[in-house]
């Protein structure tokens, strides 16, 4: 990356391997359909672990010694829960019991990122994937059949704004 330019608008996420990505995406598609909402594209789906926001690019390479340092651990995601949040008008997909794994890696990447004083938004980590976006308000929700996600490690990503929305790029991942 190169240390001079304009604020990377970057996050860290559970970034699905190919055969989860086409299982949610498929799940994206009945909450397309039953809330009138835009489905987020397949290629966009994660999780959200920590985000940073606008990030100077001389910051970059301390954002990745953070990473680097830590440590996660394998671990099945179970995404069984579907939802709605009126405030933002998004459906997501949840899970209804948090792996200790999970826990620790947030509670770890976060650490790193405070030890380092690399700012990131620090409310609590609610995990979900954005299925759908501009739901119809008190729309019913699918029938969700859970998707087994096998985690084995996380990313950092770029989000690019462009015409068509914003597009994520992978920077790096660590497993
Ligand atoms: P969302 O899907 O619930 O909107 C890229 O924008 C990712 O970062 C998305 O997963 C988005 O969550 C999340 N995100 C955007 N702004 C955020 C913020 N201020 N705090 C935490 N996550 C945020």
């Amino acid at each position: 990356m190169r240390a001079v330019g304009r604020p990377l608008r970057l996050f860290f996420a559970l970034w699905p391997d190919d055969a989860t990505r086409a299982a949610l995406a498929a799940r994206g598609g009945e909450f397309h359909r039953v809330t009138g909402g835009r489905a987020t594209r397949p290629e966009s789906l994660h999780i959200t672990l920590a985000f940073l926001g606008d990030c100077d690019p001389a910051r970059c390479d301390a954002v990745l010694a953070a990473a680097a340092r830590v440590r996660p651990r394998p671990f099945e995601l179970v995404l069984d829960r579907v939802g709605l949040w009126a405030h933002n008008r998004i459906a997501w997909l949840g899970a209804s019991e948090m792996p200790p794994e999970l826990e620790a890696l947030v509670r770890g990447l976060r650490g790193a990122l405070a030890d380092a004083g690399l700012p990131f938004d620090a409310k609590p980590f609610v995990p979900h994937i954005t299925v759908a976006r501009k739901v119809r308000p008190g729309s019913a929700l699918p029938a969700l059949r859970p998707v087994r996600w096998p985690v084995a490690g996380f990313a950092l990503v770029r989000s690019v704004l462009d015409r068509g929305g914003s597009h994520y790029v992978v920077l790096s991942c660590w497993s």
